[in-house]
């Protein structure tokens, strides 16, 4: 892959690992960000960053200060003039994010890639900032970009396919597991894994379970590596309920992605999780949490529950052709660590399991957020399987 000089603006949580995994894979870096104050903290702990690999022997001293020496922090936006692609990680602002690559597109040259790592905006309606928009493209790196193995690539209505195909074969040299999908809300992640957090909540609103027993159940039985008050919790509410609320909203409403009022007051009254010592959880020191009652036929009804529900959706992204299936899979194995593509996943339990249970679901609540995708019906009625 020919080494193309690379932009970032803004280096914040995102923008620095970006910066960082451009670097290591040999380009020259040129980082921007409005703040000083947030540059001079992104150029410290790239610092830091790097040199803990080269302790961990991940990585030789020399190659290190190559590395280092291949990023340059600019005061000036008008800086960033010669790279052949820059990747924005600003304020997730839509206004915002507009009157950069409007003043972007005076400084590059007509063939620089404009790509941004918007979590949830629309990539078309950034690129209709562009007077080219064809050269625009979302690249969604997920936190930490410089650990996490994902990376969504979403071409707009308005990208040229060869600017997808580069784009892909250079996320892919740098060392990435690449999924291309829709300029749909949430792209792929951030839409299927909306179950996981949402089925949990309605559960322990309902009084059917406490958040450590459905924490431990989606572990134990479930296999995931975090239970999803945990996650949640990690991730902060500041930004979990954001993404929630935003992909329902973009999604016209539709009830199967509706938001919960027990995360939004969590959001409201800035207990955000681990960010501010309190949660789902109680993190201040010495405080006492509810124990998870491990009751496995509990634990079996909450695990099944979940899972449909992410099936489910799993299989409805398919159903809309917002990713193939191969690429549904890997980015929940990649992306969020899932212990396994829910695809195959609803294989190895039986698609008749899955759909029985959400109909059962749906005809005891009469709600449509329990609704089968239609995708899972034709399947179970022609006996069909995703893989086997
Ligand atoms: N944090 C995540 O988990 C995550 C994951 C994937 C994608 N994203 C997306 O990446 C983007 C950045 O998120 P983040 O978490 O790194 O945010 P952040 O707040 O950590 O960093 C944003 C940086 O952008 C700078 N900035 C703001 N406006 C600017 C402008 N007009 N010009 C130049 N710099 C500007 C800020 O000074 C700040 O340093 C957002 O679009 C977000 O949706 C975030």
């Amino acid at each position: 892959m020919e080494l193309i000089k690379v932009g970032v603006i803004g280096s914040g949580a995102m923008g620095s690992g970006i910066a960082q995994v451009a670097a290591m894979a040999g380009h020259e870096v040129h980082v921007y960000d409005a703040n000083p104050v947030a540059a001079q903290s992104a150029a410290n702990n790239l610092k830091l960053s790097i040199q803990k690999l080269v302790e961990k022997g991940k990585c030789s001293s020399e190659k290190a200060d190559v590395i280092l020496k291949n990023i340059f922090f600019q005061s000036s936006i008008d800086k960033l003039n010669y790279c052949e692609l820059i990747i924005e990680a600003i304020v997730e602002n839509l206004e915002v994010k507009k009157e950069v690559f409007s003043a972007l597109e005076s400084i590059v040259s007509d063939t620089c890639i404009l790509a941004s790592n918007t979590s949830s905006l629309s990539i078309a309606s950034i690129a209709s900032a562009c007077n080219k928009p064809e050269r625009f493209i979302g690249i969604h790196f997920f936190n930490p970009a410089n650990i996490m193995p994902l990376v969504e690539i979403i071409p707009a209505l308005q990208t040229d396919n060869k600017i997808t195909n580069n784009s892909i074969e250079l996320i892919k040299s740098w060392g990435k597991t690449v999924v291309v999908c829709k300029d749909t809300p949430g792209f792929i992640v951030n839409r299927v894994a909306r179950s996981f957090y949402g089925e949990a909540i309605r559960l322990a609103e309902e009084g059917i379970a406490d958040y450590a027993t459905i924490d431990w159940a989606m572990k134990e039985i479930g296999g995931f590596k975090m239970g999803p008050f945990e996650l949640m919790d990690f991730i902060g509410h500041d930004v979990n309920y954001k993404v929630t609320e935003t992909v329902w909203e973009q999604l016209f409403f539709d009830p199967r992605f509706k938001p919960s009022l027990t995360q939004k007051r969590l959001y409201e009254a800035k207990r955000y999780g681990r960010k501010s010592s309190i949660g789902f959880y109680d993190y201040h020191e010495g405080a006492v949490n509810t124990e998870a009652s491990k009751d496995v036929e509990l634990g079996n009804y909450i695990f099944k529950r979940i899972i449909s529900m992410l099936i489910n959706e799993a299989i409805d992204t398919l159903y809309l052709n917002v990713a193939s299936k191969e690429d549904i899979d890997l980015a929940m194995t990649k992306g969020v660590n899932y212990p396994k593509g829910l695809l195959r996943w609803a294989d190895e339990l039986g698609l008749g399991t899955v759909l029985e249970e959400l109909e059962s679901l749906m005809s005891t609540y009469e709600e449509d957020r329990y609704r089968p995708s239609v995708l899972l019906k034709h399947m179970v009625r022609e006996n069909k399987h995703f893989y086997l």
